[in-house]
């Protein structure tokens, strides 16, 4: 019989990744881990001018990054295109500003919001949040005096950033980054 030798061969090989790559909540629950970890944490160098970021190893082949936020700093609006995700504040605490709503996809340079679709939340040192596909946020440290340390991680790895400006209701797309923008 073959089938005991192919599953004694499948055990004793690494834990494959899981088809379609991590949850988002796997990804979440790597970020809280990460954010506790005060080695990789402190790894961070951090810059009182402007953010600093180190790539990490995330799990099963997602994008990882450790970033720096120094009080004032923050992302811009942007999207994760096809990418889910999640983030977690490991130190100081983080504002993220997001939009529940789908923008359509392609074939606009800008679009009014409807009204109601805007959300807010603070995410405190040790707390984090997952996120699907096509998230529309900002994040930022509303600090006026201390340096904001978060983890990320994105599955698939980015493909792109799209970037996008706000005046009131009115979002324009203004620019798509690719990951030899980042990396
Ligand atoms: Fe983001």
């Amino acid at each position: 019989m073959s089938a005991p030798a192919s599953a004694s061969a499948a055990s004793a090989a690494p834990a494959p990744a899981p088809p379609g790559g991590p949850t988002a909540a796997e990804l979440l629950d790597f970020a809280l881990r990460t954010a506790a970890d005060p080695a990789i944490v402190g790894s961070l160098p951090l810059d009182p001018q402007g953010r600093t970021w180190i790539r990490l190893d995330g799990p099963c082949g997602s994008e990882a990054w450790l970033i720096g936020w120094p009080p004032g700093t923050g992302t811009g609006w942007h999207d994760h295109a096809e990418s889910r995700g999640a983030f977690a504040t490991a130190r100081g605490r983080l504002t993220e500003h997001s939009l529940a709503v789908r923008l359509p996809a392609e074939g606009w340079r800008s679009l009014e919001l409807a009204a109601g679709v805007d959300r807010s939340r603070r995410l405190e040192a040790g707390t984090g949040r997952a996120f699907g596909e096509h998230h529309v946020h900002e994040v930022l440290n509303e600090s006026a005096s201390e340096h904001a340390v978060s983890v990320h991680a994105y599955y698939p790895p980015l493909p792109l950033i799209r970037r996008y400006s706000r005046s009131g209701a009115v979002l324009g797309l203004e620019q798509v980054d690719r990951p030899e923008d980042w990396q």
